[in-house]
């Protein structure tokens, strides 16, 4: 079958599916997205809060940026059908924890791991999974702090546990991650060991700068502590 086809009829599948018919699931479908959005504003906030506390209390900003994405139905379907899942809504609750997902962007290695345990500290956040991939970096280089955690959502008349993907990194890992992520989709470099010796030996040498600029301003903070 052709590719655009099959995911046209999953998603087909996936609209007209459980008791009660299409219009029913659809409706479920977008009020379990108003959940990811909140669930997404609500850590959102978290970071910017903390930010601003440790800008207040440090003179710098620990995080330089954030962006957020809700997955759209396409991914949800595809990758519920690529994992063996039935293609409802209630599965995609329970099997898919990157529906919502938070990208921060911290300025050095070591505010990743502050902001990182200050929001798993913080009480009504529960963590499900920790990846560390900047301790433990991957067979290709990547680097990145993930997290996959669980917030309460509340409306008028229930309280929502939700899940958010959330991953952290430097700038530096950010741009080795961006470009990596467009080059890895080209056919003709999927198979060749010199690319992706080249690209690993790129996320080596981003690391490397990643620790040389926060010894950098380690030395800065102790010349201003000394003055
Ligand atoms: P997925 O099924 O792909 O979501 O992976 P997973 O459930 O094993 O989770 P993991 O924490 O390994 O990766 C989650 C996300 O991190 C991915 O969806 C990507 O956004 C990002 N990521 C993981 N590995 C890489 C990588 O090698 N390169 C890039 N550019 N991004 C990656
Ligand atoms: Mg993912």
């Amino acid at each position: 079958m052709e590719k655009s086809k099959q995911k046209e009829e999953l998603i087909n599948e996936f609209l007209s599916g459980g008791a009660g018919g299409a219009l029913k699931n659809l409706k479920k479908f977008r009020e379990l997205m108003v959940r990811y959005d909140c669930a997404i504003r609500e850590v959102r906030t978290k970071f910017e809060v903390l930010n601003e506390e440790l800008s207040f209390r440090t003179s710098r900003n620990p995080i330089e940026s954030i962006s957020s994405r809700i997955k759209s139905p396409e991914s949800i379907v595809e990758k519920l059908a690529r994992q063996g899942n039935p293609l409802t809504v209630d599965s995609v609750k329970e099997n898919l924890n990157d529906v919502a997902g938070i990208r921060v962007i911290c300025s050095f290695i070591d505010d990743i791991y502050r902001v990182a345990d200050m929001l798993a500290q913080q009480d009504d956040i529960t963590v499900i999974e920790i990846k560390d991939y900047i301790r433990k970096p991957k067979l290709n280089g990547y680097r990145s702090y993930h997290m996959i955690v669980e917030v309460p959502v509340f409306f008028s008349d229930s309280k929502q546990v939700t899940r958010v993907e959330i991953q952290i990194r430097t700038v530096a890992m950010d741009f080795w991650a961006s470009l990596e992520h467009q080059m890895k989709y080209k056919k003709s470099a999927a198979d060749r060991p010199d690319i992706a010796a080249e690209l690993k030996s790129c996320a080596e040498v981003i690391a490397a700068t990643d620790a040389r600029m926060q010894g950098i301003r380690k030395r800065i903070e102790k010349l201003e502590s000394e003055l």
